[in-house]
């Protein structure tokens, strides 16, 4: 099957002009374009990703996204529970549990963002957060989330982890869960390959997707 490659945009870029030239670069692609929200009903596509939203569909929550809204717009997939929102914006895996509940009703893909800290057990940290995440949440509706595997030391700083080490956290997953596993962190186009050849379903390109040349190398080489 081919790989699903994943676009984070992240808080880039600063003006909706250049998020449409980025865009229409890395549109025939086929990857998943994971754009700020002020940007997703500019760009028209089946691919579309929100990187956040909040757990309650409407109501009183200045400044918040629900799922159902994103869903209006044609938004496909949506980041859930991605490492800088739990670091910068204390998010807990409570919060990012109703979060998945939330966007699974509004029929939206969620893309679950789980991994160690350095100096954690890798396979610790996996296995509570994903027992804590997807708490209560129906075989059914787990087997519909994508995992991303993304070890938060990895993640914009060049310090890539290694494919074959990766791999032994995507085997600790697959045993547990039959989902879609991808790999994050400082991916490039030297070895975006390495992660597909170890099993990986496909990658979330942080830094690499704002660069069009580079993005456009990343998914041709898998
Ligand atoms: P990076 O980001 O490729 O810049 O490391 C990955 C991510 O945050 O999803």
């Amino acid at each position: 099957m081919k790989p699903l490659i994943i676009a984070n945009w992240k808080m880039n870029p600063s003006t909706a002009k250049e998020a449409k030239e980025l865009f229409n670069k890395a549109k025939d692609t086929g990857a998943i374009i994971c754009a700020p929200f002020v940007y997703l009903s500019e760009l028209k596509s089946d691919n579309l990703c929100a990187q956040n939203c909040y757990w309650e569909a409407s109501g009183p929550y200045t400044g918040e996204i629900s799922p159902d809204m994103l869903k209006d717009l044609g938004v496909v997939y949506v980041i859930i529970g991605h490492s800088e929102r739990r670091v910068h914006f204390k998010e807990t895996d409570e919060m990012i549990n109703k979060k998945l509940k939330t966007s699974l009703a509004a029929d939206l893909t969620p893309i679950l963002c789980i991994g160690e800290k350095k100096g954690e057990n890798a396979e610790e940290i996996i296995e509570r957060q994903l027992e804590q995440d997807l708490n209560g949440i129906t075989e059914k509706d787990t087997k519909k989330i994508v995992i991303a595997y993304e070890p938060v030391w990895a993640i914009g700083t060049g310090d890539f982890c290694q494919a074959s080490k990766a791999k032994e956290s995507l085997e600790f997953i697959k045993r547990k869960f039959d989902n879609k596993v991808l790999y994050g962190g400082s991916v490039n186009s030297k070895i975006s390959k390495d992660y597909i050849d170890a099993g990986f379903d496909g990658l979330l390109v942080g830094g690499a997707s704002l660069k069009a040349d580079e993005f456009i190398k990343i998914t041709q080489n898998v």
